[in-house]
């Protein structure tokens, strides 16, 4: 069975934008922000793990070193209900360097591993990495295949790669999704040196074509900024990857059943902002997108549900005034 994942993205995939996500597919693997283990150990777990029950399959992404507080942390996220626990060997932050994980533990396979087969140990869900094609001048393809090879060997059995290296000096975090080249080939290889694991690939996949394309040659896809940028792209999976007929809500059904969720987490006394940021994209790319955006930054801070609505129905008013006879105002 294929999958396509939603990438984890700090200050992103937080428990509305993954809600977000999951009306617009059924079938979405989802992921968390990265969580480091310490806070996640040291921190109020009724803060950081919520989710709502549509979200599952959801992944708990966390980062460390410490194979003990990843036991720990695998755990809890089998306690808490999530289907998989994923371990961040990607990220190149200054923050997560100084903390020695992220992308500078592919070059510690053995600490990867270690800290692996603890967690499995310590739970029956699924331990996943993802992990980069290498850092700095740790870059060649047999680098990562030694990797890999080694975080197998502890029960790894699903890798993510994000196809480009990284650069730990010069670059910040933002630049290293963009400058290194990516390098599909080096994840179509490792697919076929290591048949039997399931690898995932990442890193500037933009559509649902482009997701069905990449399955020819690995077992799963993971989308990051498209899908934030692009959201109802997602919308496209469950029909043009998984054959549901029928799966695709329009924008204004996605719309409406936001404003609901809007209601009940203000209800909970959230706020409309904390949802409003996440889906301004909704209409990018259509007419009327700017006046969504507009009325939700606008509207938000009235913390009243209803202005989701009365957007979406002002949008598709604009983009076909016959058709918005029909929607209410
Ligand atoms: C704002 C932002 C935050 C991110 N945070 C994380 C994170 O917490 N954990 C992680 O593994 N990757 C993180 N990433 C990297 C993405 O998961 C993904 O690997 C990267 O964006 C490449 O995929 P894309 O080209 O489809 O966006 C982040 C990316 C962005 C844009």
């Amino acid at each position: 069975m294929p999958r396509i994942s939603i990438a984890p993205m700090m200050q992103r995939t937080d428990r509305h934008f993954r809600y977000f996500m999951r009306l617009l597919s059924r079938r979405a693997f989802l992921y968390t922000e990265m969580v480091v283990a310490q806070t996640l150990l040291n921190g109020d777990p009724r803060r950081i793990l919520p989710y709502a029950d549509i979200e599952h399959p959801l992944a708990l992404q966390v980062g460390g070193d410490d194979p003990s507080d990843l036991a720990a942390c695998a755990r809890i996220a089998e306690a808490w209900g999530y289907d998989e626990i994923n371990l961040n060997v990607g990220c190149p932050s200054e923050r997560v360097q100084k903390g020695n994980f992220g992308v500078c533990l592919m070059g510690e396979p053995g600490t990867v591993a270690r800290c692996v087969e603890a967690m499995r140990r310590a739970c029956a869900i699924p331990v996943t990495v993802k992990h980069r094609i290498g850092y700095d001048d740790r870059d060649r393809y047999e680098d990562m295949r030694a990797f890999v090879r080694a975080v197998a060997s502890a029960g790894c059995e699903h890798f993510t790669v994000h196809a480009r290296k990284a650069w730990l000096k010069g670059l910040s975090p933002a630049d290293n999704r963009n400058v290194p080249p990516l390098r599909y080939g080096d994840v179509y290889r490792l697919k076929d040196e290591f048949p039997h694991l399931t690898i995932e690939i990442n890193g500037g996949i933009g559509t649902v074509d482009e997701a069905r394309e990449q399955l020819s040659r690995v077992d799963a896809v993971m989308i990051g900024r498209a899908a934030y940028d692009r959201p109802f792209e997602i919308a496209g999976i469950d029909a043009g990857v998984f054959g549901d007929a029928g799966a695709t809500s329009s924008r204004y059904e996605i719309a409406e059943k936001l404003a609901d969720y809007a209601a009940w987490w203000i209800g909970q006394g959230g706020k409309l902002s904390h949802i409003a940021r996440h889906i301004m994209q909704l209409y990018a790319g259509r007419r009327g997108a700017s006046a969504w955006r507009r009325a939700l930054a606008e509207g938000a801070s009235a913390e009243d549900p209803e202005v989701i609505r009365r957007a979406a129905a002002r949008v598709e008013a604009q983009a076909s005034p016959r058709a918005a006879r029909a929607v209410p105002a």
